[in-house]
């Protein structure tokens, strides 16, 4: 069979960029659609129509493929990781900027999953940074520290729930995805995810607010906290952050112009 012929049948059941990311990554997109002269080996075959049809049970292709591109970068992903998503690499764009700009050198990527975060930062920054990453999940982990030594980056890995394993340490740039999706809005492809990296309780802010109030001691005057949220969940969050005792002194937007990154100081008071 001409791989033509079988995109021809199945695209259709696919989102473009999922189509394109799968024929990309397996075979050279241009020879599906440019020439028709590729042919799929038996085995092919039975790849694809394996993908197809977990695909259109609903499971994510990243956790089919084992896979996902995040700022240009591949990395290893399985269940029991969030799959990562194109706001968190804005708020990476914005972090990278931030540790430019400020010379910032201790960092440390909270609840992090994968590793996307910590990785990303560390590898685009090329700068001697030092970073840290931690999350309560011992397999999100080993998934973790596969990715680094895949992108040959050098990172501190914590078991730690928030801070409880920090005790004492000190950044200059504190970066967090958390879980932040509400317990009832749990649905859909989600569920194919780690309920670990999504649940934030009834109104979705269990754990930034556990944030907010415990990275207070975690930061240096001038240093600075970013923590991903909701796109329904701005308002919420900025009365959180004054309660409990910060700036607001930027704002990521996703795509479509939703606040997704909240970026955060110690008040003036709190620094003296
Ligand atoms: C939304 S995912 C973010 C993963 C990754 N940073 C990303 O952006 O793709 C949230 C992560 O928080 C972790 N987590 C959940 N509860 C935690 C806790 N109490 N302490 C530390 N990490 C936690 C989960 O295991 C999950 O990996």
């Amino acid at each position: 069979m001409k791989l033509k012929d079988w995109c021809d049948l199945n695209r259709k059941f696919f989102t473009e960029s999922d189509f394109r990311y799968l024929i990309n990554t397996n075979f050279s997109f241009e020879s599906c659609f440019e020439t028709s002269t590729v042919f799929l080996s038996d085995e092919n075959v039975v790849f694809l129509n394996r993908v197809l049809d977990r695909y259109r049970n609903g499971e994510p292709l990243a956790y089919i493929l084992g896979k996902e591109e995040f700022y240009g970068l591949e990395f290893k992903v399985n269940p029991d990781v969030l799959i990562p998503r194109k706001e968190t690499e804005l708020i990476v764009e914005y972090c990278i900027d931030l540790i430019q700009s400020r010379k910032f050198v201790k960092v440390l990527d909270l609840c992090c999953g994968s590793a996307v975060i910590a990785i990303t930062v560390k590898k685009m920054t090329a700068m001697a940074l030092n970073l840290t990453a931690a999350d309560i999940s011992e397999k999100a982990l080993a998934v973790a520290s596969e990715n680094s030594q895949k992108h040959n980056q050098n990172i501190r890995f914590v078991a730690s729930d928030l801070y409880s394993a920090l005790e004492g340490e000190k950044f200059d740039l504190i970066i967090s995805n958390p879980p932040y999706v509400k317990t009832g809005q749990i649905e859909g492809s989600l569920k194919f995810e780690p309920i670990i990296a999504l649940d934030g309780g009834f109104d979705g802010l269990f754990f930034i607010r556990r944030i907010l109030a415990e990275s207070l001691i975690f930061l240096n005057p001038s240093s600075c906290l970013v923590i991903e949220i909701g796109y329904d969940q701005r308002l919420e969050v900025i009365e959180l952050a004054s309660k409990y005792g910060y700036d607001i002194i930027g704002w990521v937007k996703d795509y479509s112009q939703h606040f997704r990154g909240i970026v955060l100081r110690l008040k003036e008071t709190k620094n003296q």
